[in-house]
């Protein structure tokens, strides 16, 4: 049986045959009695749990806040985790964003201030300074974040302490190696060796960054075995750019994508700052956004309106097919046995995307709907036009009768409402505690007006400003 080897607070680790569904939130606490790591919500949501977990992304060793809650022991193979109590030095003196917790008041009952140091711990190394984003994902209920934010900014002006030692030399000496196998768990090397053991063990479950199948395991109980863990691929974890577009890995997290599209496609870029929280974006994958079926995932229906498709492969076959055809029905797509999406692929195009997440809270919230629009106007005239909906349908889904009533018209008021009617043909949204069918139906509508109003606003700036032409 196999071992997995990961530092922890500087120390190593090494774990024969560890439970592949233990989270590394119950190992903390159940068996090592670092208990500063707090139990919130369990489900991803409160930020309790954060830690800073360091690894290497290619040759760039990253720290990155995560969710001890959801994720499981085997996905630290090779990394470097950091809880609240080995941020401290030695002798006592407390980390520059603890000090200023303390100078600035950001404390008062204590029970999510673990979370807050974490990310905050996270950030300062990285020299972060988004405050509003880096603390979407932590809650605090009685403090207010004002106080919060103050701290942090006061230890941004501090320097890092001497001492956190580098750690790149000890985490490359565990992080490569072969294939794992634990009880109930296959930790694959390479993406051959995965591809291979998939064929034949095509009932296993498949883990990328587990923000789905960590809550099966915390919130549903549900015992997964065998289990497959994407995160050692590195060639999984790809992002190649060529004149013909970018072909994003199924293993590129929703935090790593964001950067490598924020200058094509600043809208989508945007609709993914909203996405989850940053510990969230941090561990979900491009592939598990896509394979989950999810109607409500926020990424499918952007990708759709820019045309991308999706590889899928089995074994050595692969197949590459539009990602509006891979979801089929809900809970069904297109992705036989043994087969996995392995890549997706954005065409290189001029940027007309604009991308509308509509949900109850700005941050971390799932969409009630996500409208994605690309439509390219010349001379006057609607020349191409990509429409595609989430939350509308049992499926991420093109609105293609509104897309058709609006091919060839004038980019006009009066084309905006003759394709408004189709709506109700290409859609009948269902009601639940996010959104009323009716509610869906309209915003879906008002939103081709928004992307129409926006758009017209800014050729009109352009010709104001006498900015070149877009
Ligand atoms: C607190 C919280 C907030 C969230 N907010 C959002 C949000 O704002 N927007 C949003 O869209 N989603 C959100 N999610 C849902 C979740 O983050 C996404 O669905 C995520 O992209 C799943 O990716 P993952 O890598 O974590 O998948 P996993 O949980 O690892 O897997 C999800 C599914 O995909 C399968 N799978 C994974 N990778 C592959 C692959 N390469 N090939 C085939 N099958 C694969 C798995 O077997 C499983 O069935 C949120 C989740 C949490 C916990
Ligand atoms: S306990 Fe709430 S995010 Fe982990
Ligand atoms: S200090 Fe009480 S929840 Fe934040």
């Amino acid at each position: 049986m196999g071992t997995i080897r990961f530092l922890l607070n500087g120390e190593d680790v090494a774990l024969e045959n560890p439970a592949p569904t233990m989270t590394l939130l119950e190992y903390l606490r159940e068996t090592q009695a670092l208990t500063g790591t707090k139990e919130g919500c369990n489900e991803g949501d409160c930020g309790a749990c954060t830690v800073s977990v360091a690894a290497f992304e290619g040759d760039v060793l990253t720290h990155r806040a995560l969710n001890a809650c959801i994720l499981f022991l085997p996905q630290l193979h090779g990394k470097s985790v950091r809880t609240v109590e080995g941020v401290s030095a030695p002798d006592g003196r407390l980390h520059p964003v603890q000090e200023m917790l303390v100078k600035y008041h950001g404390s008062q009952c204590g029970f999510c201030t673990p979370g807050f140091v974490m990310s905050l711990y996270t950030a300062h190394r990285d020299g972060r300074q988004d405050f509003d984003d880096v603390l979407a994902g932590n809650l605090c209920r009685c403090t207010g974040y004002a106080p919060i934010i103050r701290a942090a900014e006061a230890a941004a002006e501090l320097p890092q302490p001497d001492w956190l030692a580098d750690e790149a030399d000890r985490l490359r000496a565990i992080a490569g190696g072969k294939d794992i196998e634990l009880d109930g768990a296959f930790l694959p090397a390479t993406l051959d060796s995965f591809a291979n053991w998939y064929a034949d063990h095509p009932d296993a479950t498949i883990i990328g960054g587990a923000t789905d199948v960590g809550l099966w395991v915390t919130k549903m109980f549900r015992t997964l075995d065998p289990t497959v863990f994407l995160h050692r691929l590195d060639e999984m974890q790809q992002i190649e750019v060529s004149d013909a577009g970018l072909r994003i890995g199924a293993g590129v997290t929703i935090a790593r994508l964001r950067g490598a599209i924020i200058d094509r496609h600043p809208d989508f870029a945007e609709l993914l700052r909203r996405y989850g929280s940053v510990q969230v974006r941090n561990s979900a994958t491009i592939g598990g956004n896509i394979a989950n079926g999810s109607p409500i995932g926020d990424s499918p229906p952007a990708l759709i309106a820019l045309g991308a498709t999706v590889t899928l492969r089995r074994a050595a076959e692969r197949r590459e097919i539009p990602l509006e055809d891979f979801f089929i029905a809900y809970g069904r797509q297109d992705r036989a046995k043994g087969e996995f999406v392995e890549s997706i692929f954005i065409p290189a195009q001029a940027d007309t995307l604009k991308a509308y997440k509509i949900s109850k809270r700005f941050d971390q919230d799932i969409s009630a709907l996500c409208g994605c629009f690309n439509i390219t106007v010349e001379d006057g005239t609607v020349a191409c036009a990509r429409i595609a909906f989430g939350g509308m349908a049992a499926t991420p889904k093109r609105a293609s009768l509104v897309e058709a009533a609006l091919l060839g018209q004038p980019w006009n008021d009066a084309t905006i409402s003759a394709a408004i009617p189709a709506f109700a043909q290409d859609f009948t949204p269902l009601s639940d505690m996010r959104a009323s069918a009716e509610y869906r139906l309209l915003a879906a509508q008002n939103l081709l007006r928004r992307y129409f109003v926006e758009s017209t606003a800014s050729l009109s700036d352009t010709r104001v400003t006498g900015r070149g032409a877009a």
